[in-house]
């Protein structure tokens, strides 16, 4: 397994490199969640096509400078991981190499990042896209595997595609969870043990929450097993349609119930997918 720490190195890992090349992007600090990504990508890429995964904690997708200093950082272990899952390349940029000082270009999205993280990060989904398009054009990637873990993130990336006429297929995959329902996260590791143990009920909420009848009772019994924790506080509980995700009054369509809650200052994210009536 090549390892590439700038562009020029990946540019020259790649000119040998067999076809497909379905990319895993991350931000490190993996988990098997990311893993399993991994997996898929390989079963995508054949046995003779080529996975790469890119670990690069993206410092323009960060809204507060605290969290991006402390995202975790496991180098050595992520790429005993990227081996063991059968990862041909990683590439692991520094910013100053992915950045320009003084870049003037940003991909925006300006539709499905309007509510959810979009509206309490702002410039957030603007980092995502724009490191995204890069990381495709500099891996000049056939597909591209994410989670739906965070299923604004991919919509928002599909929409890209799209609109871009990138000539990437995007390849999603579930989400993994723990054995107590808490979604995977590099985030979790901040966790005190207190604060991990009460995380199991943000799924326990939207769990039991997504089986009421109505939109006002899913948000009140989502929001009163939450707030039952001292240790928690709600940054946003939505409910959205599945596809423009758009807030909704009446699930008529396929709907998400999302939510992100905030432990002291770790920020967890999780969703639902809510049956219509
Ligand atoms: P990161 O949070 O490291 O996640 C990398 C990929 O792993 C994303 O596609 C994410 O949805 C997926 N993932 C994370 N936890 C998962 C879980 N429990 N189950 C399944 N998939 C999971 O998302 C990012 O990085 C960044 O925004 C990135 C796309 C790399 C751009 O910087």
């Amino acid at each position: 397994m090549w390892i590439a720490r700038s562009k020029a190195e990946l540019e020259q890992q790649l000119a040998t490199s067999p076809r497909p090349v379905v990319l895993v992007p991350t931000m490190g600090a993996l988990h098997p969640g990311h893993a399993a990504l991994i997996d898929l990508a390989r079963k995508h890429a054949g046995p003779d096509g080529a996975v790469l995964v890119s670990i690069f904690v993206n410092p323009i997708q960060f809204d507060k400078p605290a969290d991006l200093e402390k995202y975790p950082r496991t180098e050595d272990a992520d790429l005993i991981i990227c081996r063991n899952h059968g990862a041909d390349g990683v590439f692991i940029p520094d910013a100053e190499d992915m950045y320009f000082d003084n870049r003037s270009i940003t991909v925006t999205e300006t539709h499905l990042s309007k509510h959810l993280c979009g509206a309490t990060r702002p410039g957030h989904f603007d980092g995502v896209c724009t490191v995204v398009l890069k990381l495709f054009n500099l891996t000049h990637c056939d597909a591209a595997v994410f989670g739906e873990k965070d299923f604004q993130q991919l919509a928002i990336i599909r929409r890209m595609v799209r609109d871009l006429d990138l000539r990437v297929q995007i390849i999603p995959h579930p989400t993994l969870r723990e054995a107590d329902g808490l979604a995977m996260s590099s985030r979790n590791r901040r966790l005190t043990p207190e604060q991990r143990a009460d995380a199991s009920r943000i799924r326990e909420a939207l769990t039991l929450a997504a089986q009421k009848p109505s939109p006002s009772e899913i948000l009140v019994t989502a929001r009163e097993i939450i707030e039952a924790s001292k240790l928690t506080k709600i940054d946003y509980l939505a409910i959205v349609d599945e596809e423009n995700l758009q807030p909704t009054e009446q699930i008529t369509r396929p709907s998400i119930l999302a939510c992100a809650v905030f432990y002291g200052e770790v920020r967890l994210i999780d969703h639902i997918r809510i049956p219509k009536a």
